[in-house]
């Protein structure tokens, strides 16, 4: 199984304290694409809302303080080394939020729980995407919403200068393209929520700029232009020279680069009436 970047298996990985600061440090830069989200699964003071692979709580905390102390709030995850973290996260908060280790195929709630569903930068690591959504979709209530979140990792943009360099990372993105369970799962999911016969779908794309001091984590550069020198695409001494040209981008304050998110939301259709009894 493809688990390179070592979210498909975190306590498995071997580095997992160094994935949920990982997921800190993006959590402070997309707070708005979060909130974004949320607009788009209608909650609100009252609400009950689940977020599957919650990772490090940071969402589960916020929602909490939307849906308030008449709503309730739930988040499910994979990893202990992250539900740990979620509940240190909620810790002083004053919330209830039920956090616990728990997989998007299984999810530990009956039928028809939820008001709302959300689940962020997680089907990207599913082998099984069509199965978690199903799961989504049994716990949410009939006529619920639920959203989905992710980038298409083969529409990365970086600015460079020359076609050498335009090669090198044509090579490190399909280095990461193979370390990525479902690598292109921001552009699959409006379809997936179709074909779940989610209604009122909706998606929102928007481009996520990357600072020169956060890309190397975020986007795993040393791991995939490591990558693509073991493949034998290109060489060390070019991915020295790459990283090197970046580094010297930073410094004329011309870098830049972009992810792009998909965000798409649907709602659970509500169950068709039963006939009325006829009387008389
Ligand atoms: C990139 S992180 C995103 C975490 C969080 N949603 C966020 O936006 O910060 C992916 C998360 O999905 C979890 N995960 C991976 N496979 C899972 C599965 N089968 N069931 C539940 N969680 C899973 C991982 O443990 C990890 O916390």
């Amino acid at each position: 199984m493809k688990n390179t970047t070592g979210f498909s298996d975190v306590d498995g990985s071997n580095r997992a304290d160094e994935l949920v600061d990982y997921l800190s440090l993006l959590a402070d830069r997309l707070a708005d694409h979060r909130r974004e989200g949320y607009a788009m699964l209608r909650v609100a003071a009252g609400s009950s809302v689940l977020d599957v692979g919650c990772g490090a709580g940071e969402a589960c905390v916020e929602l909490a303080r939307v849906v308030g102390s008449t709503g309730k709030v739930a988040g499910i995850d994979a990893s202990e080394a992250m539900i740990a973290a979620a509940r240190r996260a909620a810790e002083g908060t004053g919330c209830a939020i039920d956090l616990r280790v728990a997989s998007i195929y299984a999810l530990p709630f009956p039928d028809a729980t939820f008001d709302a569903v959300r689940c962020e930068r997680v089907f990207q690591h599913l082998e099984d995407p069509n199965a978690g959504l199903a799961e989504m979709i049994r716990v949410a209530r009939p006529g619920g919403r639920l959203m989905a979140s992710d980038p298409d990792h083969g529409q990365h943009g970086l600015a460079l200068d020359d076609r050498a360099h335009h090669r090198i990372y044509a090579a490190s993105l399909r280095a990461l393209l193979r370390m990525i369970v479902n690598p292109h799962s921001g552009t699959r999911l409006r379809a997936m929520f179709a074909r779940a016969g989610l209604a009122e779908i909706e998606q929102r794309v928007r481009s996520i700029p990357i600072a020169f001091d956060d890309y190397p984590r975020a986007l795993f550069l040393p791991e995939r232009l490591a990558a693509a020198v073991r493949a034998g695409e290109i060489t060390p001494e070019e991915a020295d020279g790459f990283v090197a040209a970046l580094e010297a981008r930073d410094r004329m304050g011309a870098f830049e680069a972009n992810a792009i998110a998909y965000f798409v939301a649907g709602s659970r259709k509500a169950e068709p009436r039963g006939e009325e009894p006829v009387v008389g």
